[in-house]
């Protein structure tokens, strides 16, 4: 099947996940439940860093975009592997701190942020903080001056190169506006991004790289954009240098995803990488580190949700397996964004005769909690177990209590 993996695979048209069949585990665990994979996570983590190893010396640092699925264990796995980290909240701050990620590990990426924010922040020994407005800046000064003069903090700026890509408007982040009409509230217009430079050195910052992030979800549609963007940001760089800014690293952010769907062309992440790394080393810049900020790719396809079929019911000719949990508070994304597809599949029943169109209904009161509409599964019953498959990433760090339905446990095997 397309989607086996390093924990998921089909044996006799059932699902094994890490050799035990999906429904002893929906058995020993309850359901619904959300299984993570070390392996599948590990697996991901140490191909993307091959990508790049292939084709520089530099150091590669992978921070990963923790929003994607803060969970401790997790965290705790990409910790040891040698992972940094995006953060964009004092909170995930604090949890990666704890976690053991080192302060100088983290790159802060806010937006909107309050002093409390940046007190917070500044309590911490050798975070990174990410600029993404020059408000912010002189905020900044502000703190730093009033309550922590002598601290030296070491800064990046993000700029929004002026083009983004993502699967869906509401998360493409960089460009004027997104391809809704929204204007995009991210990082720093072109033409301030030096001035904010020159700034932070004379406020007393350490500028030390320059940063962006186009979006989340790329296809191999978005490689013609993104390659682009590459472009502009080593230009900006090069330029940064000729006016005495020596950068330690650049910072391409995430937006690369897994697999989400049979026919899906998933963005060539080795010619991206190849491309990067080409690009600098025929640049003059005198780089330490290429810095990217990957959520999605790492841990999307290492996590499934088990759910169990209450009931099949038929309405005005329309067929839906009921399920025991709800969209918002396990897997949001389908109620959230139209394009947002996840796999769903019959645990014990994957290569049938026969299948039906179906809908998989959550029990939320909302008609657009639905896990997948009208989609092809065999025949469903009571009591069968349903796996939604790529539920890593964005998924419980989504997920609410709506309707005071209770979020899932997780367990990462
Ligand atoms: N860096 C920054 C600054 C970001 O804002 C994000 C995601 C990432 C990195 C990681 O992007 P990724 O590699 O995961 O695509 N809730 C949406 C995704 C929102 C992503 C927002 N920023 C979803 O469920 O698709």
């Amino acid at each position: 099947m397309w989607w086996e993996n390093n924990f998921l695979r089909q044996k006799d048209g059932k699902l094994l996940i890490e050799n035990k069949e999906a429904t002893q585990w929906a058995q020993e665990l309850g359901t619904p439940v959300f299984i993570y994979s070390r392996a599948q996570i590990l697996s991901n983590y140490r191909t993307l860093l091959q990508y790049f190893r292939a084709h520089t010396s530099l150091e590669i640092r992978i921070h990963y975009a923790m929003k994607a699925n803060p969970n401790h264990d997790l965290l705790k796995t990409l910790n040891q592997a040698g992972a940094w980290i995006d953060a964009v909240s004092p909170e995930e701050v604090v949890r990666a701190l704890g976690v053991g990620f080192e302060g100088r590990q983290i790159l802060f990426t806010g937006t909107s942020l309050s002093t409390k924010d940046l007190r917070s922040v500044f309590d911490n020994e050798n975070v990174i903080i990410n600029i993404d407005a020059e408000e912010q800046l002189e905020l900044m000064k502000e703190i730093r001056d009033s309550e922590y003069r002598d601290k030296k903090i070491k800064v990046s700026v993000r700029w929004n190169p002026g083009i983004g890509s993502g699967f869906n408007p509401k998360v493409v982040t960089a460009g004027e506006r997104a391809p809704d009409g929204t204007p995009i509230k991210f990082g720093i217009e072109e033409n301030k991004v030096i001035p904010v430079f020159k700034k932070a050195a004379d406020f007393g910052f350490i500028p030390i790289g320059l940063h962006q992030h186009l979006g989340s979800g790329w296809i191999k549609e978005d490689f013609a954009v993104v390659i682009h963007a590459v472009d502009r940001m080593i230009e900006k760089a090069s330029e940064l240098r000729g006016m005495g800014f020596d950068l330690e690293y650049l910072d391409f952010g995430g937006g690369f995803g897994p697999r989400y769907s049979e026919d899906q062309e998933t963005f060539p992440l080795q010619q991206y990488s190849e491309y990067i790394c080409q690009k600098i080393s025929h640049s003059k810049l005198n780089l330490k580190a290429i810095a990217l900020e990957p959520g999605k790719y790492l841990v999307g396809d290492g996590g499934i949700l088990l759910l169990r079929v209450e009931y099949v019911k038929e309405s005005y000719g329309n067929l839906f397996a009921c399920v025991n949990a709800g969209t918002f508070n396990t897997v949001p994304r389908p109620a959230i964004y139209t394009q947002a597809q996840h796999p769903i599949i019959n645990c014990s029943n994957l290569i049938p005769e026969a299948k039906t169109r179906i809908t998989v209904a959550g029990n939320i009161c909302e008609t657009g909690d639905v896990f997948g509409k009208e989609i092809l599964l065999p025949l469903t019953k009571r009591g069968d177990i349903l796996a939604v498959l790529c539920a890593g990433a964005y998924c419980h760090s989504m997920a609410s209590k709506f309707n005071l339905r209770e979020i899932p446990q997780e367990i990462i095997i």
